[in-house]
C-alpha cells in the first residue's frame, strides 16, 4: 500500500505503543513511529519529519498537548487525542488546547483512519503554503522585476523609496533596461497603486496629434474632433502618467507641459475651460537630458520639474549572475508555450554571461525566445545563440614570439579583428560560406580554415 504519511504514536505503555493501534495503521499504509518516551517523541516532531500526531489514552493529554504544540510552533503538527474519557467537557477543553481532533478509545480503527487522513492531508496543505511563503520571501526580485545583483538591490531600495513619496521621477537607462517595469512597480507600490496607471509613448504619437492626446480636446477642437476626448491626464487622474522617451517632446510642447505640472490643471486642445487633474509624473528616457539642456533642446524648468528625483536603471552587462536569473525566467515563460522543458547548457551559459548586452534585457529575452525556437534538444546549446552573442571561442592561441597586446577595446591583435569581421560577415549572409568566402575574397578553403581557427563554426 502507498505511504500515506508519517504518523506518531505517542503511547505510555510498550504494548500499546506495538500493539493492536500501531499494527492497524501500519497495515492501512501509514508509517508509524512509535518512539519509547515523550521527550523522544517531540524531538521527532521537532525534526519535522512527522506529519500527524497520535496520542494515547494512557499518556497525560494536557501536557503531551502542551509540549508537541510547543516544539511545532513554525509548522503545526496536527494531534488526534484518543482519551478513555470521552465526556463532553475533556472533548471540549483539548479542542480548545489545540488538538486537532479527539476521539473516544473506544472509536474503531476506521474513525482513527478518517482522522489521521485528514490530519496528514492538513500537514501537506500547511507546508505546501509555506513552501510558497518562502519562495516568495526568497524571490530575487521587486514585484515584475527579476535580479538579485547589487545594483538591482540598491535600484529596488530607491524605488521603494520613491514609491513612498509623490514627487516626479526621471527614469533613465540604456535601452532594454527596465525602465517601463521600473515605472509600474513605483505604481504599484504608491498610495496610488489603486489608481490607473497610464502609459503613452511620445516618440510613438505624431506631434500634431500629442498635445491632444495628452491633454484632451473640446469637440470640434479640429477637422476630425467629431466628439471631445478626455486625454492622457484625465485618465490618470488619482493615478500615475508615464511618459516615456521624454526626450522627444518637441520644444513648442514642452511649456504646456511644465504648465500641466506645475497648475496641477489641463485645458483640452480647443477649450477655455481648465480641468483640475491629480497626477503622478514618472518620464524615462534613454537620452542625455542634460547635455539636450545645453544644447537647448530641452528645457532646463522641464527638466527640473521632471527629475525631482532621477534613477538610473543599471546595464544587464553589470549585473552578473542576473543574467542567468533572467535566462531562466524567459526559457521557461517560452518553453512553457511551447510546452517543453528546457535548461542551458554550460557552454551557453558562458556565452549569455561574457556578452555585453546592448540591447539589454530586451535583447536577452530575444535571443533566448529565439534559442527555444531553435533547440532540438533539451538544452539549449552555444549553437541556437546567435553568432554575435556566442563571441570568439576558444581565442586563437597568441604567438609566443609576440608579447600580447594589452587588452583595450579598441586595441586588439589582427586576428580578433579578423575573426570579428569574419563573424560578421557570416552573419551578413546567414551563414553561407560560399557567398562569405566571395565578400571576404578568401578562397572556400581559407575561409574553412578560419572558421575553425576563431571558432566559429556552427557545431
Ligand atoms: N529586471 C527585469 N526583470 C524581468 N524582465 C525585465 C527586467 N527588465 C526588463 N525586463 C523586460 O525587458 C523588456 C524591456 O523592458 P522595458 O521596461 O520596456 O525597458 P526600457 O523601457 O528600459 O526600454 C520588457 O519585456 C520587460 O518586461
Ligand atoms: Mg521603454
Amino acid at each position: 500500500m502507498s505511504n500515506r504519511g508519517h504518523v506518531l504514536l505517542v503511547a505510555g505503555s510498550r504494548s500499546a505503543r506495538s500493539g493492536d493501534l500501531a499494527d492497524a495503521l501500519r497495515h492501512r499504509g501509514f508509517d508509524v513511529s512509535a518512539p519509547p518516551s515523550l521527550a523522544d517523541a517531540l524531538r521527532e516532531i521537532d525534526g519535522g519529519s512527522a506529519d500527524a500526531v497520535v496520542i494515547g489514552p494512557d499518556v497525560d493529554h494536557d501536557r503531551a498537548l502542551h509540549d508537541c504544540r510547543q516544539v511545532s510552533t513554525r509548522s503545526e503538527v496536527p494531534v488526534i487525542l484518543i482519551t478513555a474519557d470521552a465526556g463532553r467537557e475533556t472533548l471540549d477543553a483539548a479542542t480548545r488546547a489545540g488538538a486537532f481532533s479527539v476521539l473516544p478509545a473506544s472509536s474503531d480503527l476506521s474513525a482513527v483512519d478518517l482522522a489521521l487522513d485528514r490530519a496528514v492531508e492538513h500537514s501537506a496543505l500547511r507546508r505546501e503554503v509555506e513552501r510558497l511563503e518562502q519562495a516568495i520571501r526568497d524571490r530575487p526580485g521587486f514585484g515584475a522585476l527579476i535580479g538579485s545583483s547589487p545594483p538591482m538591490q540598491q535600484l529596488y531600495d530607491v524605488l521603494e523609496r520613491a514609491a513612498q513619496s509623490d514627487v516626479s521621477v526621471l527614469l533613465t537607462g540604456e535601452s532594454g533596461t527596465g525602465k517601463e517595469l521600473a515605472a509600474r512597480e513605483i505604481h504599484r507600490h504608491s498610495r496610488r497603486a489603486d489608481g490607473p496607471f497610464v502609459a503613452v509613448n511620445l516618440a510613438a504619437v505624431p506631434d500634431g496629434l500629442l498635445e491632444s492626446e495628452l491633454f484632451g480636446h473640446a469637440r470640434g477642437a479640429f477637422t476630425d474632433a467629431r466628439s471631445a476626448r478626455r486625454g492622457l491626464f484625465a485618465e490618470a487622474h488619482r493615478g500615475t502618467l508615464f511618459l516615456d522617451e521624454i526626450g522627444e517632446l518637441s520644444l513648442p510642447l514642452q511649456p504646456k507641459l511644465l504648465r500641466a505640472l506645475q497648475e496641477r490643471t489641463v485645458r483640452p486642445v480647443g477649450s477655455d475651460r481648465e480641468i483640475e487633474v491629480d497626477v503622478r509624473i514618472i518620464t524615462a528616457t534613454n537620452r542625455d537630458l542634460d547635455a539636450m539642456v545645453a544644447d537647448g533642446r530641452f528645457r532646463q524648468d522641464l527638466y527640473y520639474r521632471l527629475a525631482v528625483v532621477q534613477i538610473e536603471t543599471p546595464p544587464l552587462r553589470n549585473r552578473g549572475a542576473d543574467i542567468l536569473t533572467l535566462a531562466q525566467h524567459f526559457l521557461a515563460a517560452a518553453a512553457a508555450r511551447s510546452d517543453r522543458h528546457l535548461g542551458i547548457s554550460n557552454a551557453a551559459a558562458r556565452s549569455l554571461l561574457r556578452y555585453r548586452w546592448p540591447g539589454n534585457v530586451r535583447e536577452l529575452e530575444n535571443v533566448i525566445e529565439r534559442a527555444v525556437a531553435l533547440s532540438h534538444g533539451d538544452r539549449i546549446g552555444l549553437q541556437d545563440l546567435p553568432q554575435r552573442v556566442r563571441g570568439i571561442t576558444p581565442e586563437p592561441r597568441p604567438d609566443p614570439r609576440q608579447p600580447p597586446l594589452p587588452p583595450a577595446d579598441d586595441l586588439v591583435p589582427m586576428h580578433v579583428i579578423e575573426a570579428r569581421y569574419i563573424r560578421r560577415v557570416l552573419d551578413h549572409t546567414d551563414g553561407n560560406k560560399a557567398q562569405a568566402a566571395r565578400i571576404l575574397g578568401f578562397d572556400r578553403k581559407t575561409l574553412y580554415r578560419k572558421i575553425r581557427l576563431y571558432g566559429l563554426s556552427e557545431e
